[in-house]
């Protein structure tokens, strides 16, 4: 198996950004633009947003993605959102991990590994975000951070379920900085999350797994990027919430 084999993902993470009816008019902005992608077209948007995204995007190419969910079915989590209550309202994709949940929000590896489990077993598909912090690449360790995310956070799970899981490279350092890896930086780590897997389970499975690429990904540098060998799609920040530009994002991985 190699890249071409694999399913090129291009996800917008619109963190807390749109209200319900911003979130229709951006999406009915970007569907006629990206209609015929050869790639999976997904927005993962803020929980209250789902219901409307899910209805704009009807009869279009794009999925719709929440921006995590809990590792429990229901119970006493104020604040928190079900994998169940997820696929009722149309859900596809869950980003978990980001390291934005990582790092105001107390989001461990250990909680991370819970929601991709919880994610898997009630059939959606789990984005997973791993990635260094600017301090960590300095000293050197990129590649025990990274090694360590994929082992626990992946704990437990199934090389049949791996089938279904995206895992998103963000370098902490490169996300909403304008500050983009270089394509060389995202395929040295791609390939080694890559390797790791085929440690972990084998040569069959690391080669199925949809790897991404985010961090200030935009329509400029998608191309660069997405033209590396373990780099088969992006999860895309800023440049998601402007439709031409994410429809360019888009484009690059379609050719
Ligand atoms: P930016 O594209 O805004 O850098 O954000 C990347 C990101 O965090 C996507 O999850």
């Amino acid at each position: 198996m190699n890249k071409a084999l694999r399913k090129a993902v291009i996800a917008g993470n619109w963190k807390m950004n749109k209200t319900p009816s911003e979130a229709k008019a951006l999406l009915n902005e970007i569907a006629p633009l990206v209609k015929d992608a050869d790639c999976e077209v997904v927005a993962c948007v803020p929980y209250v947003d789902i219901t409307t995204a899910v209805e704009a995007v009807k009869g279009t190419n794009i999925k719709i993605g929440a921006e995590n969910a809990h590792w429990e079915e229901k119970g006493a989590f104020t604040g928190e959102i079900s994998t169940g209550m997820l696929k009722e309202v149309g859900v596809e994709y869950v980003v978990l991990g980001h390291s934005e949940r990582r790092q105001y929000f107390g989001e461990t590896d250990e909680t991370v590994n819970k929601r991709t489990k919880a994610v898997l077993k009630a059939g959606l598909k789990p984005i997973v975000c791993v990635g260094e912090l600017l301090w960590e690449r300095e000293c050197n360790i990129t590649e025990e951070v990274i090694a360590r995310q994929i082992k626990l956070d992946f704990f437990d799970v199934t090389a049949e379920d791996m089938k279904n899981v995206v895992i998103a490279y963000e370098p902490v350092w490169a996300i909403g900085t304008g500050k983009t890896a270089t394509a060389d930086q995202a395929e040295e780590v791609c390939a080694f999350i890559r390797e790791t897997l085929a440690k972990l389970y084998s040569k069959e499975v690391a080669d199925g797994v949809t790897i991404q690429y985010g961090g200030s990904m935009n329509d400029a540098n998608a191309a660069e990027l997405l033209s590396k060998e373990d780099v088969d799609g992006g999860l895309i920040g800023g440049a998601s919430l402007v439709a031409e530009k994410f429809a360019a994002i888009v484009k690059a991985a379609s050719v």
